[in-house]
C-alpha cells in the first residue's frame, strides 16, 4: 500500500499567482509515483473561497482522482476562515472570522469534494468527520482538528482541538474496524510537534510568529493515548509549512506542510510505503521553474470554471 501525502496547498485565485499550475505539476509528480491513495490534509485554499476549493475539484476530477478510493482530504482553518495577507489586514482579522459560521465553512469544503466522502466505512453525522475508509488493508481516519474562532481561547483561529463527540466517535470506528486492518493512518491539519519562532522585525513577520505561538492543538495527550492502544502506523498533517518526520510518546508523525506554500519555492510531497516490515517513508522536494511552465489551455479553462461557480454560489 502506498500512499501520498500532500497539504497546505494554500490556493488564492485572487492573487493572479502561479500556484494552481504548481498545483497541477505537483499532482503529476505524485503520480509518478503510483500511489495506491493520495492524502490532502487541509488549507488547500488560503482564503475559504468557493473558488479556490472549485479548482482543486477540478483537476483533482481532471487527473482521475475525484474518487473516494484515490483521494481523501481533511480541512484546514484557512479553508474556513482564510488568513492575513497584508499588514494592515490583521486588524480586521477578527471581524473576518467572526462573520463567517463555522458549521456552514466546514460542510461548504465538504461539498466541494463530496465524492470523497462517500463510499466509507463511516461518516459522522456531525459534519463528516470523523470519518473513516478502509483502502486495501489500511484504515484511513480523517478529523477535523479545527475549532470556532474565539477572541480568547482561538484570537487568529488557528488553533485545534478534536472535540469529545470526535474523539468518541473515533474510538468506535477504532474498536469496530482496527481488527479489519493492517495498518491505521489518522489524517488530521493541525500538527503535534513544538515550534521555535523566529526574530522580527515588521509587522507580518510579527503576525507570523503570534500565528505560530495560536497554532497549538489542545488535549493532545488524550490523543496520543488512543492512537497508542490501538497501535495507530503513523499521523499525517500539515499547518506547520515544514516538511519533516518525529515521534512523539511513541507515535510517528509526518508533516508534509507547506506543499506549495513554503519559503523555497518547492513542490513537497512524502511518499509513503505500508508493507507487513514495517513504513517507509520518503520525502521529496522538486524545484518549480515558473520560467518553464507555461500554463496549459485547460488549467485556463478551469480558472474560468472555477470563478463561474464561485459567482453561482455567491448569489
Ligand atoms: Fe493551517
Amino acid at each position: 500500500m502506498r500512499i501520498a501525502h500532500i497539504s497546505d496547498i494554500h490556493l488564492h485565485l485572487d492573487s493572479h499567482n502561479t500556484m494552481v499550475e504548481e498545483f497541477y505539476v505537483l499532482l503529476k509528480k505524485v503520480l509518478q509515483k503510483n500511489p495506491d491513495h493520495i492524502a490532502i490534509t487541509g488549507d488547500i485554499s488560503d482564503n475559504a473561497q468557493n473558488k479556490d476549493l472549485e479548482i482543486c475539484r477540478l483537476i483533482l476530477d481532471d487527473l482521475g482522482l475525484l474518487k473516494p478510493h484515490k483521494t481523501s482530504v481533511v480541512i484546514g482553518n484557512h479553508d474556513i476562515y482564510g488568513g492575513v495577507f497584508h499588514a494592515e489586514e490583521i486588524f480586521n482579522f477578527p471581524e473576518k472570522c467572526r462573520s463567517r459560521d463555522f458549521d456552514s465553512g466546514i460542510s461548504n469544503f465538504n461539498f466541494h469534494f463530496r465524492e470523497l466522502f462517500t463510499e466509507c466505512l463511516y461518516v459522522s453525522e456531525n459534519n463528516s468527520y470523523p470519518y473513516a475508509k478502509l483502502i486495501n488493508d489500511t484504515l484511513i481516519i480523517g478529523l477535523n482538528s479545527n475549532i470556532p474562532y474565539s477572541q480568547i481561547q482561538n484570537p487568529f483561529a488557528s488553533n485545534g482541538l478534536i472535540n469529545a463527540l470526535q474523539r468518541e466517535e473515533m474510538l468506535q470506528i477504532l474498536q469496530d474496524f482496527s481488527r479489519y486492518s493492517k495498518h491505521i493512518i489518522i489524517l488530521v491539519h493541525h500538527h503535534f510537534n513544538r515550534i521555535k519562532s523566529g526574530s522580527s522585525r515588521i509587522l507580518q513577520t510579527v503576525w507570523n510568529n503570534i500565528e505560530k505561538q495560536t497554532m497549538k492543538l489542545r488535549k493532545k495527550k488524550v490523543l496520543f493515548n488512543i492512537f497508542n492502544e490501538f497501535k495507530v502506523d503513523l499521523v499525517l498533517h500539515g499547518h506547520l509549512h515544514e516538511q519533516g518526520n518525529y515521534v512523539r510518546k511513541g507515535i510517528k508523525f509526518l508533516n508534509s506542510g507547506g506543499s506549495l506554500k513554503n519559503n523555497d519555492h518547492l513542490l513537497n510531497f512524502n511518499i509513503i510505503d505500508l508493507t507487513k516490515n514495517g513504513i517507509a517513508i520518503e520525502q521529496h522536494s522538486i524545484p518549480f521553474d515558473k520560467s518553464k511552465f507555461h500554463s496549459d489551455k485547460h488549467i485556463t479553462e478551469y480558472r474560468r470554471m472555477a470563478e463561474q461557480v464561485d459567482a453561482r454560489i455567491a448569489v
